[in-house]
């Protein structure tokens, strides 16, 4: 088991370049069980999740090979419909075979997914989505049992609880593709990773109207064909480096990202003070003053991310004055606060939200990774905390950052990955 060693480090400064995003290319990874043709997938992060995905498409009869950040895809022949609970625990995002599965080969069986530390992640819209194409879903013995002979078209609306929902919005879409007749998604999420996997589709052949938008129409195709794919930038990666070099009070230019998928983040870090440039391909920011307080709230896209929540919480540990932080979408998602606490942060809880008192400075300690934010969180608070921060259970930070501590010394930061022998 590994941790990262973090001593409090100067200022950031530099450039630092961003890989493609994993929630795009996961749900595209699965979209390749929709043709008999193979695919191309450039610009694929090296991520565990990544290599968690590629062993799941094997065990459902897709083989994927790597070639430096270029996936190629092709069936193999054993088609499996199997998604098992092995791997579906270790990661979430595998529910998204659970459509084309169904779309292409008329029967899927996934694992439910289990339970989650950022709190309860039901999928009672996917199967809504789902049963309201025609599919029969039974939930047996820990797994979502889904048949059809043939999806048709509907009208359905994915709105849940706390807005619409990301994976299942792809996997209703490509059930949708190669279901008969037109199909119309309400309340679909509008996150730029849903986008990109719609746009995929539609390089494949899929006909779907309203990409980007809440409402999407979709035409079902006979059949779907091979395709070359360039993955959309990890803006989530780039929110969390912007969010690094402010707290460090550095000038750090994120490349590679274009400034309007992080519109709420970039609102929220000029709040705080600091200094954000914008330009065709890049976000920098750069210090402005002190840190100031203010308020943030999740919301689905366009509205602030709640996988940048935790790492924006330990930027306001430092800020002057009293924060408010609710999330909208995960009311519990706030493992990190516990530890936040032990580097000598003042958070109170209040229901889904979390009142920030920001203190003049942090002291350094261990502390516990407990997902993949909030392991961001910590590390960002560990370059500004006084001495020695230790991040254990790193592996939580490998499902979504290459090589992070990498791209962070490149930019001055005090970082190393040591092996944990106190690790259990
Ligand atoms: C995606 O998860 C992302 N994961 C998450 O990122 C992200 O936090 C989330 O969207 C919200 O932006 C991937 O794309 C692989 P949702 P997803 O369905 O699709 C409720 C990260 O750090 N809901 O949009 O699972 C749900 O409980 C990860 O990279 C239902 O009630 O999220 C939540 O409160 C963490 N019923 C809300 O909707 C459902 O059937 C949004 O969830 C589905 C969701």
């Amino acid at each position: 088991m590994e941790k990262l060693v973090v001593w409090q480090s100067p200022p950031l400064s530099g450039e630092v370049r961003v890989s493609g995003a994993k929630n795009a290319v996961l749900p595209i990874l699965a979209a390749t069980l929709l043709t008999d043709d193979p695919c191309t997938i450039e610009d694929a992060p090296d991520l565990r999740d990544v290599s968690t995905m590629m062993d799941l498409m094997e065990a459902l009869g897709v083989k994927v090979e790597r070639s430096g950040s270029t996936l190629r895809t092709r069936p193999t022949g054993q088609a499996g419909s199997e998604a098992p609970y092995d791997i579906v625990r270790t990661m979430r995002a595998s529910i998204t075979v659970l459509g084309p599965l169904l779309a292409k080969r008329g029967e899927a069986t996934v694992s439910f997914p289990g339970g989650c530390t950022i709190g309860p992640r039901p999928v009672d819209i996917h199967i809504r989505g789902l049963r309201a194409l025609g599919a029969d879903i039974q939930v047996e013995e820990g797994y979502i049992v889904a048949r059809s002979p043939k999806l048709r078209g509907n009208r359905l609306f994915l709105g849940g609880p706390f807005g619409s929902t990301v994976t299942g919005t792809a996997n209703v879409l490509m059930a949708a593709v190669l279901a008969e007749g037109r199909t119309i998604i309400e309340s679909a999420a509008c996150e730029p990773e849903v986008v990109d996997l719609a746009r995929f589709l539609v390089r494949m052949g899929a006909r779907i109207r309203g990409v980007g938008s809440p409402r999407l129409e979709v035409e079902g195709v006979a059949r779907l064909h091979g395709t070359t794919h360039r993955v959309i930038p990890d803006r989530i990666e780039a929110g969390t480096f912007l969010a690094a070099g402010a707290a460090t009070g550095g000038e750090v230019t994120v490349r590679g990202i274009a400034p309007g998928m992080l519109t709420a983040a970039v609102e929220a870090l000029r709040e705080i003070g600091v200094k954000v440039e914008e330009g065709a391909d890049y976000v920098r920011v750069s210090p402005n003053g002190g840190l100031r307080p203010t308020q943030v709230v999740t919301l689905p896209y366009p509205g602030f991310p709640t996988d940048l929540q935790a790492q924006f919480m330990a930027l306001l540990c430092v800020s002057q004055g009293i924060s408010v932080v609710t999330e909208k979408i995960y009311p519990e998602r706030f493992v990190h606060v516990a530890e936040l606490l032990r580097l000598r942060a003042q958070i109170l809880r209040e229901g889904p939200s979390a009142i920030v008192v920001g203190v003049p400075w942090l002291s350094g300690a261990p502390v516990m990774a407990s997902d993949l934010r909030a392991s961001a969180a910590l590390v960002i608070a560990g370059l500004v905390a006084r001495g020695r921060t230790d991040v254990k259970r790193v592996y939580h930070l490998d499902r979504g950052y290459e090589r992070i501590e990498d791209k962070l010394r490149a930019l001055g930061a005090r970082i190393e990955r040591q092996d944990d022998p106190e690790a259990p």
